[in-house]
């Protein structure tokens, strides 16, 4: 099995995007995918989250359209969604992926930024969808920037970025998601985590070790947040701090949220517990980090999957074997499921020297129960999302 190529180039997105209009673009913009390093669903409970923006992209390009139409179109796809007029309900089925970017056009204007009156967009990706890997919030700051730049040069923070990006995956394509997938790619740094405290949100960074690498195994279940549990699992944690009379789960600590947890129906208190601990494992995970210890890093990893698959219940049997093969390495760390969970992917924190023949080898159980292996990436930090320099 192949892992990625850390290294793999940028796309030719100007002769795409010609291919497809039939005119260079005025403005490419770009974002990473990221993972959730550690901080599972402690984002909108106002937790703690650490994430790193990783080196697979989503690139768009961008230009005026002078008809004041709204063209949209992917590599991915085949066909051009045309409009005379910016749709202002949800678009469904095989349209439904330009609801990121057009949820992008709203929200610009909600934020009294200049969003174009017309404009032709493409979007490329080299970051597998549904995997647990934000390729929507890549799409939304890329979009957000490219639309944003499309009539004239508008410097903005990358704060307000992230903060608008969510809007528009909150408002206007309807997950009530939190702001860790946006923060990351925004404020993303090579070699560096993200970490945010989401209450405020306030971002920071956190320096990972050269000595340890990041591995991501996606089983290629459907990740599903609209239609899913995620929502679900929202509007549980929401009822937990209700019940426990706080603003946030994570206002509470374990010792605290202990002698509560009997006020609650049993499963309010198993999310509640994950989501407290978890806010707390952010934290250790931060210590851990700083003092270079990744043995304990990698136990807060592998402690947060068993908390997701027991107490949050947003793990699955394929997550949860590739976890239970990769944790009895000796070269691995730790390991935990990534993102919003109930598919996706594995995060693995390995020995800088871990191969993709390794990989292969310890998840020999795995390839022969699924009958295919997982989707294997080694995967770099980067940088948050970006305009390209115009050629
Ligand atoms: C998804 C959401 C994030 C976060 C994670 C779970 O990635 O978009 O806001 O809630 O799930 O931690």
């Amino acid at each position: 099995m192949a892992a990625s190529s850390p290294s793999a180039g940028s796309p030719d997105i100007r002769a795409l995007f010609e291919q497809a209009y039939g005119s260079a673009p005025s403005i490419v913009a770009r974002a990473p995918g990221r993972v959730e390093f550690i901080g599972n669903h402690t984002d909108y409970n106002g937790g703690a989250v650490l994430g790193a923006a990783i080196d697979r992209f989503v690139w768009v390009a961008a230009a005026p359209n002078a008809a004041g139409r709204f063209r949209l179109r992917s590599t991915s796809g085949s066909t051009t969604l045309e409009r005379t007029a910016i749709p202002t309900t949800r678009l469904t089925g095989a349209e439904a992926w330009a609801n990121y970017p057009i949820g992008v056009w709203h929200s610009l204007r909600d934020f009294n930024l200049p969003a174009p009156a017309g404009f032709d967009l493409l979007v490329h990706a080299d970051l597998p969808a549904g995997a647990g890997l934000s390729s929507s919030a890549a799409l939304e700051l890329a979009t957000a920037l490219a639309l944003l730049n499309l009539a004239r040069p508008t410097a903005i923070a990358p704060e307000q970025l992230a903060a608008l990006a969510r809007q528009a995956e909150n408002k206007y394509v309807g997950v009530p998601c939190g702001i860790l997938d946006q923060g990351t790619s925004a404020l993303g740094r090579v070699g560096q985590l993200v970490q945010i405290d989401c209450r405020t949100p306030a971002f920071s960074r956190v320096s990972l070790p050269a000595a340890a690498h990041l591995w991501v195994f996606n089983t290629r279940e459907k990740h599903a947040l609209i239609d899913g549990l995620y929502a679900t699992r929202h509007q549980e944690c929401l009822s937990a701090a209700k019940a426990l009379g706080v603003k946030w789960l994570a206002d509470l600590t374990p010792e605290q949220l202990a002698p509560l947890k009997p006020k609650l129906p049993p499963v309010l208190a198993r999310r509640a517990e994950h989501i407290v601990a978890e806010h707390a494992r952010v934290h250790a995970t931060v210590v851990a980090l700083q003092q270079n210890d990744l043995a304990a890093v990698g136990r807060l990893l592998t402690a947060s999957h068993r908390s997701s698959q027991l107490l949050f219940e947003n793990s699955t049997a394929s997550l949860d074997q590739l976890v239970d093969l990769l944790t009895a390495h000796p070269a691995i760390y730790g390991a935990r499921l990534t993102g919003g969970g109930f598919g996706g992917a594995v995060l693995a924190l390995t020995q800088a020297d871990f191969t993709a023949a390794q990989a292969a080898e310890i998840l020999a159980p795995y390839t022969a129960a699924h009958g295919a292996p997982a989707e294997t990436l080694h995967l770099q930090t980067a940088d948050g999302a970006c305009l390209a320099p115009n050629e």
